[in-house]
Order: C-alpha cells, then structure tokens, then sequence
C-alpha cells in the first residue's frame, strides 16, 4: 500500500524568545490503510505531532505529503477543503454541541460543506449512529447520554465526509475500560470494513498492543 501521510524532516518550535522544540526532525510514513498507535509520556510532542498530521497546526520546518500532495505550503482554503475531504478527527473532549440532538451533530461536518441536507445524507448519518449503536437515541439531546456513548456519536461524526483518515487524540482518555474497548471496537471494525486508515494517541497499552504499528516518541523523537 501507498503512504497516505508523509512527513519529512519535521521540526516543530514553539515560542520566538524561549523557543521550546518540541518536534526534531522527524520522519514518518503512515500506510493506506494501517492500524497506528503512538505512545509516549505526556509532554512528548504527541498532539503536536498528530496536530501536524492532521495540518491543524504547522511545522517550523519540513515537509508534509497528505494522499501525495504537499499540504505544508498550501493557502488556508486549499488546506481547509483537502482536510474537510480528507481526514476527520476524534479528540478527548468530544466537542459535541450539547444543545443539539444527536443526529445533528453528526450531520455537522456536511452541514459546514452545504446548509441542505436531504434525504440520503440523513440516511448516511442513521447508517453511522448504527454502526456505533446510536441509531435508537438519536432524537436525544447530548447531554443527555454517557460519556461513552457522547464519544461514540463524535466517531459517527468524524465519519460523516468519508475521510480516508482518521486521527484520534486520546479518544478513549475519559472512558471507563468497557467504553474504551467498545472505541476501540469500533475504530477496529471501521478499519477492516471501510480501509480508513487510522493513528491513534492513547496511554492504554491494551489497546496500543491491539494495533498493527505503535510508535513511540520521546522527548519529539520517534524512538520506535
Ligand atoms: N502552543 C504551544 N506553545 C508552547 N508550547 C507548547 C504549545 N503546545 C505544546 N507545547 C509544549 O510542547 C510540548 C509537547 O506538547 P504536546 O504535543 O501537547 O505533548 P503530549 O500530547 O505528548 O502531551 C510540551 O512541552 C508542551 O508544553
Ligand atoms: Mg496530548
């Protein structure tokens, strides 16, 4: 398989007076379709490094290749349409709007493309509430439901744009262990199914050992 993102030499400075460097020279390759997670002690640089990744945040210097395309130059519009169509994203705070249902939320992502939503796209936001096991609760207001389940609506609406990736920043970080393995299932199940590719920060070393690939950083090195 093809590398879907490429990052080469990456350095990551924060900060012009006390610079901090939080990334050196890095150098990854994630495949199309691979099953990555990556490790490290807090402070390591690994939301930086998924932050990259993902072209929320820019490098200092190197280079970034998404689906072969170079992102790390692009302008702020090319870079918002290849991300909206490219990647989507799961954080530990699900950032859900509370005051919505479920199913509007997991229409956002289409509704920030276009303000229509018609039928089959409402049927393609049940099809996600089903395969993480929403589809009966999603008139509910957000707040009213778990964390577990809060989270399983932010995967459903990571989905929403058919991204080829999905980065995932500590998903499981405020979960009880079953709602993390049941995350985690569904990531799994997503992977095999659809052929998304995904790299996932966590601390929980049962489900890093699950996936094909960890990678390590330490101290903004890659180690392993
Ligand atoms: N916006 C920022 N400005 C300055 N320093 C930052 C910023 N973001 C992160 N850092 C620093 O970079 C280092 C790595 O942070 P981070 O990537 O969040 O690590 P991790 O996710 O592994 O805990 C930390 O020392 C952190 O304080
Ligand atoms: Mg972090």
């Amino acid at each position: 398989m093809p590398n879907i993102i490429e990052l080469k030499d990456v350095s990551k400075v924060y900060g012009r007076r006390i610079r901090t460097e939080v990334l050196h020279n890095t150098n990854l390759s994630i495949e199309e379709g691979s099953f990555n997670s990556i490790m490290g002690a807090s402070g390591s640089g690994k939301t930086t490094l998924l932050n990259i990744m993902g072209t929320l945040d820019k490098p200092t210097n190197g280079q970034i290749y998404i689906g072969g395309n170079r992102t790390d130059k692009m302008s702020r519009r090319s870079l918002a349409s290849t991300r909206n169509k490219n990647i989507g994203f799961v954080f530990q705070f699900h950032y859900l709007l509370p005051e919505f249902n479920v199913i509007e939320n997991v229409l956002l992502p289409h509704s920030i493309k276009s303000l229509f939503c018609g039928r089959k796209t409402r049927e393609k936001a049940e099809q996600l509430l089903e395969l993480v096991g929403l589809l009966s609760v999603k008139k509910k207001k957000v707040y009213d439901l778990s964390g577990g389940q809060q989270q399983r609506i932010a995967i459903a609406r990571a989905l929403m744009n058919e991204p080829k990736i999905i980065l995932a920043d500590e998903p499981t970080g405020n979960l009880d262990s079953n709602s993390a393995e049941s995350v985690y299932n569904i990531f799994k199940d997503i992977n095999v199914q659809l052929g998304t590719t995904f790299v996932i920060v966590t601390h929980d070393e049962r489900i890093a050992r699950k996936t094909n690939r960890i990678i390590e950083i330490k101290d903004g090195a890659i180690i392993k």
